[in-house]
């Protein structure tokens, strides 16, 4: 067993393991070099370069999981949303989805292998490449119908808002569809060797309790009931708002993905405490910048919260930002395994 899938299932582990979100990106070296050859689509498409930064974030960061490398639009794709990402400016969708007519024109139903099949190969060379156990993944419904609604990312969702209250009905057919896509997607991805899944829910945090329960939680919960049968741990992660803790464990995740906007230990004793659930996180992100002693003491602070108790995977509370570097990200996994094993 692995330290990582230990402590996704709550069992004592040798370490407390860490991974990070985004631990494959720009700001590597090796990764700007083959980013100056291909455009981020064509690496994503590419098995083998999506498999190469895959296992170069592994190897220069000592870290205990990997993350397939791969985007959470790629899936629009083959429900018909045409998208690219414009340098410097992020995603750009250029048909979004914002009524009933674009809505129903979307398919009810995808073929991941066939459609996103480049994902699998990769999946399938990282596993002949390393030992550390493979995280799969996708967004939660309620994030990938924002981009596909906003066209792009937001900072007030009102597009998104405006279609949720103004037409429940559209609104189910949407998340529906998109439910059920990423179902097969996930699926498609423990097939091909994937040993865990997380859900992104990166930008849920805009809605209020109320609102998660009755325009997202019955559709992140398809996805997990498609996926009972699956035995592989899932993580749930979202950010924004930590009254949403509760309600996202509620609809699913044998792990919540805590971001830094509450302490660690706050929000373990809000699910329910190492009994109930595992937790990821949840530096903040912005301490990759600080000096190291200041990131290490804050580290301590999040393994001091976590208590030690079996079912903690250290995380950033979000991604790693670009302007970080290879030296300190390592200096925090070096620090973790270092101030943990047991
Ligand atoms: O974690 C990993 O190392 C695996 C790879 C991964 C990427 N995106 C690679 C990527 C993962 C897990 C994602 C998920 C993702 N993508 C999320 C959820 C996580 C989160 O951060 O909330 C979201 C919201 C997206 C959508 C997305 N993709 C955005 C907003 C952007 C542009 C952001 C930016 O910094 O430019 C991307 C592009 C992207 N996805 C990059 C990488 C490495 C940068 C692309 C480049 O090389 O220019």
């Amino acid at each position: 067993m692995s330290a990582f899938l230990d402590a996704c299932r709550r069992k004592p582990s040798t370490h407390t393991p860490i991974w990070l979100m985004r631990q494959a990106g720009r700001y590597q070296a090796s990764y700007q070099a083959i980013r100056s050859k291909v455009s981020f689509l064509e690496l994503c498409k590419t098995p083998d370069l999506a498999c190469q930064v895959t296992v170069d974030a592994v190897e220069q960061l000592g870290v205990d999981a990997a993350i397939i490398f791969a985007d959470i639009l790629l899936v629009l794709d083959p429900l018909g949303i045409d998208f690219d990402f414009e340098k410097g400016h992020g995603p750009k969708i250029y048909n979004p989805v914002r009524d009933a007519k674009a809505i129903d024109a979307m398919p009810e139903t995808i073929d991941a292998e066939a459609s996103l099949g480049y994902v699998m190969e990769a999946i399938r060379l990282v596993r002949r490449a390393i030992d550390v156990p493979l995280i799969g993944f996708s967004a939660a419904p309620f994030t990938l119908a924002a981009y596909a609604i906003e066209g792009g990312g937001s900072k007030s969702y009102y597009e998104t808002k405006q279609l949720m209250y103004g037409d429940e009905g559209a609104w189910k057919v949407l998340m529906t569809k998109v439910a059920d896509a990423l179902a097969l997607y996930l699926r498609a991805q423990v097939d091909a060797g994937a040993q865990a899944l997380q859900l992104f829910d990166s930008w849920v945090g805009i809605l209020s309790p109320a609102d998660y329960e009755r325009y997202v939680a019955p559709y992140t919960k398809r996805i997990f009931d498609a996926l009972s049968d699956v035995d592989v741990p899932t993580l749930h992660f979202g950010t924004g708002n930590p009254e949403l803790l509760v309600p996202m464990q509620e609809v699913g995740g044998d792990v919540i993905g805590v971001d830094w906007r509450i302490d660690l230990g706050d929000a373990w004793d809000r699910l329910g405490g190492p009994e109930e659930t595992a937790v990821q996180g949840n530096l903040e992100p912005a301490m990759l910048l600080a000096p190291v002693d200041v990131m290490k003491a804050a580290a301590d602070e999040v393994l001091k919260s976590a208590g030690g108790h079996p079912g903690h995977i250290f995380n950033l509370g979000h991604g790693i930002m670009p302007t970080a570097t290879v030296d300190q990200v390592r200096a925090l996994v070096d620090h973790v395994h270092e101030k943990t094993s047991r």
